[in-house]
């Protein structure tokens, strides 16, 4: 029986931020309570991407786990990694309630949780129990009252803390909900945090740590090309494509309405599906192989997956699904991929 199937009316009836704590609470229950068993998979889902060995394509994308509390729950849920965060160097907590809002009926998720973010040291510290046999990635952020000059010093310091606890580092350039976050994406911004990143990098001696950026679905195909020539020119590891989406022509017009009422925020799920593939399809022409991309954006199902992974994607990562139809997701994708 699919229990969270069975509870589902229940779940969304309440806020879903409660929602989130509780299920947050119960799993830390979980977690601590036993070993959970982990599910096997056959080597036939195994991928390499940038250097690490992936026991399946399909991860947890960021923002659901920001604090790294989960890892040994996702890995019992069958993800082959997890990206964990946003974190941002100093704890901040994030913009004021109502901040997150579910539309069922559409498969829609609106959030403007603004990085509530404990904190790298905390975020590091939790980090140094993380369970193996599961891909840990760190996402890192700024905070919201750093200057937008002054972003490389916040992701700097937010390296040096997870970064020695992680497999790779994903450079989060891409929420809409810290102001003047995506302007870093301009190449003549992004130039000089990749370059200060990489400095850091081997600085640390973590040049062997794949080293990614997360892209927003909202880039000009113009702007997507010069962006991709920057990232290739400056020797990371990849791309990750995409973030939420700030167009709301991607709902329908009865549901806009609604949608549009509920103020501002980043749009995840079904109705990103169309627009996101489109992106990566954009980045992967200018990419030419040159670089692994980790798609992300809408995708529920094992056919979304595969489809993505055909069009070119070394892996993939979920959210917004697994809020809709829950933890059985994971298994059905990875049923369908096999
Ligand atoms: C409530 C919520 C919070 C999110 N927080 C983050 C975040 O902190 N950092 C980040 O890079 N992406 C964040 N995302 C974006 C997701 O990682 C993902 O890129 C996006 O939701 C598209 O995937 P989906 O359609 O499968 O949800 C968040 C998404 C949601 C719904």
């Amino acid at each position: 029986m699919d229990l969270y199937a069975a509870l589902r009316p229940l779940i969304f009836r309440l806020d879903p931020e409660t929602a989130h704590n509780l299920a947050f609470g119960l799993g830390e229950r979980l977690c601590a309570w036993s070993p959970l068993p982990r599910p096997e998979h056959p080597a036939s889902l195994r991928r390499k991407a940038f250097g690490l060995d992936f026991p399946t394509p399909l991860g947890l994308a960021a923002g659901l786990d920001k604090g790294a509390t989960l890892l040994p729950f996702w890995k019992a849920l069958g993800f082959g990694h997890v990206e964990v965060g946003t974190v941002t160097p100093r704890p901040q907590p994030g913009n004021p309630k109502p901040r997150l809002f579910r539309f069922p009926q559409a498969g829609l998720i609106l959030n403007r949780m603004g990085f509530n973010s404990e904190g790298a040291a905390v975020v590091a510290a939790r980090l140094k129990h993380r369970p193996t046999g599961l891909v840990v990635g760190g996402n890192l952020g700024k905070n919201k009252e750093t200057p937008e000059g002054q972003a490389l010093d916040d992701y700097c310091a937010a390296y040096r803390l997870i970064a020695p606890e992680v497999d790779y580092i994903a450079l989060n350039v891409s929420s809409p909900n810290t102001p003047g976050l995506r302007n870093l994406q301009a190449p003549e911004a992004l130039k000089p945090l990749l370059a200060g990143m990489l400095d850091l990098r081997k600085e640390m001696a973590l040049e062997r740590q794949p080293l990614l950026l997360k892209l927003a679905p909202d880039l000009a195909p113009e702007d997507l090309a010069a962006i991709v020539e920057v990232a290739v020119a400056s020797g990371i590891s990849g791309l990750i494509a995409t973030n939420t989406t700030l167009d709301r022509g991607i709902v329908d017009p009865p549901l806009r309405d609604l949608v549009e009422s509920k103020g501002a925020g980043g749009l995840s799920g079904v109705p990103l599906k169309g627009k996101a593939r489109e992106v990566r399809r954009q980045i992967l022409l200018a990419l030419r192989g040159r670089m692994p991309l980790v798609a992300c954006g809408g995708l529920g199902s094992a056919e979304d997956v595969k489809g993505a992974l055909d069009e070119g994607a070394a892996l993939a990562q979920i959210y917004s699904a697994l809020i809709f139809e829950g933890p059985t997701l994971i298994q059905r994708i990875h049923s369908g991929l096999r």
